[in-house]
């Protein structure tokens, strides 16, 4: 999705709002633009460039702003109005020039307030929804830019995260947001606002989480909170726990790679405190259940997207067989029109990596009006759908950076699991089933690490395979969630074509297209349904499929049957999906890599899809 960053201060501005940018390259853009003005000779610089950053950095280096232009703002673009050109770019400037606005979101009825606008002289230069915001701010001009954009946004709807500046008042930089996450850095002696915490850590650690209606009024004295009605308003802030470092690559050639090495560290960090052994149970104090509030539970709905919809379909299967809680895992863009039916007593779990998915947000907030208790599982502190579900848990995964999410996945089956552990234990499973269960949870870091030390066998397998056309990933049971995962994480960053089904989905069409040119990846650990994926496995070697089995170290059957094998460890059913889809991670990393493909920001994708 798009990137804000906006400074005011006493520094030169654009160096900061640039790197700023370049910490969200990975969100997925097609054009990047900066606005700059100096207050002691307020007139608006603006530099907009298509494609990378990189080439916003010629724009500017050909004519270098003073050092002395300490107010700026800068907008990394996925197109959504308008293609990637520079007359799209943002940021927009007002017709009389004197106003700069950045956005994410969509204003859904630009259309309307365009035509208002033109009606009253106003010329267009971009096909964007953002410059009617900015003819709208000139519009509105009346008393403090501040007053003027919230008399703006009152005009709009739709969802916006946006930075304003003005030459007309240059010690001031404004912010608002409704549906697009801000944030903001609370910093000494100046002020930083950007789309997302990565932008900000390396200046502080300490951020305010702009709410729906909120807008911030920046100065280099620091940030006032208003709501849309000019009131003023106050927010905690949070400390975030990342270390840049974190962010940056740390020796591996893409984040992608860097996040599935991380996979033993970050889920013991997922786990770490919250296994309580000699109990039999979990610990997830987010949740702010007790366990009498827990055994009121008689519903559960997961809701999510992607891939975090897969880890809800685990989850789900872990709820009935360990809770005994009816369970369904609901497309969050369905749930949210479909006028579900949410019976009395149910609980809505919702999860989302970033927390800013725009489906997941729309889906916690049907569910709260349909009464739903609304709890989720995100890994970004403070993000949108944490906040609004009200109750949650958060992965401490640490940052994602790569589009194709990784870590996030094996931490939410992780917390999945120990949410069915607690829910069963206030219902039938016995001190003895949960300590059993709590006791596998505890060899995750160890069991991931196993699946980590394959690496190079698993990419001796993708040297067979990178130039395949369309693959198949099958499995039943838990292995389902991890076959359709598996799928996912191959086309999404190597752009193979490949599709998931259940295993005993073969017989009923697919297996029409099976030949020597379709391998199949079968996810086959000696877990209940090994044996029926055995025979599924056949079924395809009787088409001259060739099979990749992904089974447990030492099963005495698959060698004969497959062509290639990447073994996991030992595990039961419930964690099993974490070991597979680990190794089917490194297999699709491997597939893309060889294929040239730029992995940490396949083509057409953003990490965080905060639009429809
Ligand atoms: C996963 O590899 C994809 N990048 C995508 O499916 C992602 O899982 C989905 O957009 C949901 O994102 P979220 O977890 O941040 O809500």
């Amino acid at each position: 999705m798009c990137g804000i960053v906006g400074y005011i201060g006493s520094r030169p501005a654009a160096d900061i709002v640039v790197s700023g940018l370049k910490k969200l390259e990975y969100r997925g853009y097609d054009s990047a633009g900066l606005a700059v003005l100096d207050p002691a000779a307020p007139s608006i610089g603006l530099f907009r460039a298509v494609g990378k950053i990189a080439e916003l950095d010629k724009a500017i280096a050909s004519h270098p702003p003073a050092s002395t232009c300490t107010v700026g703002i800068g907008h990394t673009r996925w197109a959504t109005h308008g293609a990637p050109t520079v007359a799209n770019a943002h940021p927009h400037l007002s017709m009389d020039g004197r106003i700069a606005v950045v956005h994410n979101g969509i204003i859904e009825n630009y259309l309307a307030l365009r035509s208002r606008l033109e009606s009253k002289g106003y010329v267009f230069k971009s096909e964007t929804d953002t410059e009617v915001l900015a003819h709208l701010i000139q519009d509105c001009l009346d008393g403090g830019l501040a007053e003027s954009v919230m008399r703006a946004l009152v005009h709009v709807e739709g969802t916006y995260g946006i930075a304003v500046v003005s030459s007309d008042f240059p010690g001031v930089l404004v912010a608002a947001r409704k549906g697009s996450p801000i944030v903001i850095g609370d910093c000494r002696g100046e002020a930083i606002v950007a789309s997302d915490v990565s932008a900000i850590i390396q200046h502080t650690d300490k951020v305010v989480f702009l709410d729906d209606g909120d807008v911030a009024v920046l100065t280099p004295e620091g940030a006032e909170l208003r709501t849309l009605g000019n009131s003023t308003v106050s927010r905690s802030s949070t400390v975030v726990d990342w270390d840049p470092g974190a962010i940056e690559k740390g020796g591996f050639e893409h984040f992608m790679l860097k996040e599935i090495f991380e996979q033993p560290e970050a889920i013991a960090n997922t786990i770490r405190g919250r296994l309580l052994l000699d109990d039999g149970t979990c610990k997830l104090s987010g949740l702010q259940l007790d366990p009498q509030k827990m055994a009121e539970i008689t519903n559960i709905v997961v809701t999510a997207c992607g891939t975090s919809y897969y880890a809800g379909l685990v989850g789900s299967y872990a709820f009935e067989q360990f809770a005994g809680i009816p369970a369904r895992i609901e497309q969050a863009a369905e749930f949210r029109y479909r006028n579900p039916i949410i019976a009395p007593n149910t609980a809505l779990v919702s999860i989302s990596q970033s927390g800013e998915t725009a489906d997941t947000l729309a889906a916690v907030r049907e569910a709260k009006r349909k009464g739903a208790l609304t709890l989720s599982i995100c890994n970004v502190v403070g993000s949108t759908i944490a906040r609004e579900a009200g109750r949650g848990v958060y992965l401490h995964a640490g940052p994602e950076i790569g589009v194709a999410s990784t870590k996030a996945f094996i931490c939410q089956v992780a917390v999945l699991d120990m949410m069915a552990i607690m829910l069963g234990r206030t219902r039938r499973m016995s001190n003895s089933e949960g300590t059993t269960m709590v006791a596998a949870m505890l060899r995750l870091p160890e069991i991931v690490k196993r699946v980590l030390e394959q690496n190079d066998a698993i990419r001796a397998i993708a040297e067979k395979y990178h130039q395949a056309r369309d693959f198949f990933y099958i499995g039943r049971g838990y292995m389902f969630p991890a076959a359709l995962e598996g799928a996912l994480k191959l086309k999404e960053i190597s752009y193979i074509h490949a599709e998931g089904y259940h295993a005993a989905e073969l017989k009923h069409g697919p297996i029409a297209l099976l030949d020597e040119h379709v391998p199949v990846v079968a996810c086959v650990p000696q877990i209940p349904g090994h044996r029926k994926t055995l025979g599924n496995v056949q079924e395809c070697r009787a088409r001259r499929a060739p099979v990749i089995a992904i089974a447990t170290e030492g099963d005495p059957d698959i060698g004969g049957l497959a062509n290639d094998v990447i073994s996991i460890p030992e595990c039961p059913e419930f964690i099993a999906p974490i070991p597979v889809v680990v190794a089917e991670q490194l297999f699709a990393y491997h597939m893309a890599n060889l294929r040239g493909e730029p992995i940490d920001q396949p083509r057409n994708l953003a990490k965080s899809v905060t639009v429809e």
